[in-house]
């Protein structure tokens, strides 16, 4: 377990120059326009939910690779505390923003604790990259880092055919995926494909008051909170 989890913050570093290319279906993620402007239209329904708030005054982003999502936790936030374990994702993320607004840590989430506790915590697209084994573990470092009424939002994948690349990703059976990058190298990382419902279960056990949602095709969401 170690090893696979030392791999993909590997992976991601070596990841980190091409990222965005996913997001923004670019290059080998091009799957044409229609499928770009629904990718772009579910996107923007996350991204209308996420900004639909109050202010929050202190921000935790888990996990927030080169900034897509930070750039928007700066537009509802005062302050936002980034953490990654890459290196290469916090460098990009931080020439990207330029923001004096986020602080970065870099730091292996599955060691991390929280050493006070924040209005909101965000992650992006890391849900599904935490092993089954340590996700009961994890949302109870993220209940332990929310204030009471704290609010929890995050967003990830819907369906394991539709949101990578066409043919590179191969699934390897449980939770474990086999992804390429550009120039070939291959690496073995988790990818959970969560059903909303369940989720929703898991979450409440874990004292959220949440529902997990979809978009038409491409994404899962939540916006919820820690009970006062
Ligand atoms: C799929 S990316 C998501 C990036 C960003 N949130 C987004 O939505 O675009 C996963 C991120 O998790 C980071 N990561 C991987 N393993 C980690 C770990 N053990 N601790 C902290 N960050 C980790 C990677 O460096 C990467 O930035």
């Amino acid at each position: 377990m170690t090893d696979l989890l030392q791999h993909q913050i590997e992976y991601y570093s070596a990841r980190a120059p091409e990222y965005d290319r996913w997001f923004y279906r670019q290059g080998r993620y091009d799957r044409g326009p229609a499928f770009k402007r629904q990718w772009e239209s579910e996107a923007q329904i996350v991204r209308e939910q996420l900004l639909n708030a109050p202010r929050q005054a202190q921000i935790l982003e888990m996990a927030p690779g080169t900034g897509i999502w930070t750039e928007q936790l700066i537009r509802i936030g005062d302050q936002v505390t980034a953490l990654d374990a890459s290196p290469e994702m916090i460098a990009i993320n931080k020439a990207k923003l330029a923001s004096d607004k986020v602080t970065y840590i870099q730091t292996d989430l599955f060691t991390w604790q929280a050493q006070r506790q924040y209005d909101m915590v965000f992650f992006g697209f890391w849900l599904s990259h935490v092993p089954g084994e340590k996700l009961s573990a994890f949302l109870s470092a993220v209940y332990e880092a929310l204030a009471p009424g704290g609010r929890l939002f995050f967003v990830d994948s819907q369906d394991r055919e539709l949101s990578h690349t066409r043919t590179e990703t191969e699934n390897l059976g449980g939770e474990l995926q086999q992804r390429v990058l550009s120039d070939g190298r291959r690496y073995e990382i988790v990818k959970i494909y969560y059903d909303p419902a369940q989720l929703t279960g898991t979450l409440r056990d874990s004292g959220f008051e949440i529902e997990v949602l979809s978009t038409p095709k491409f994404f899962i969401y939540a916006d919820g909170v820690k009970p006062i």
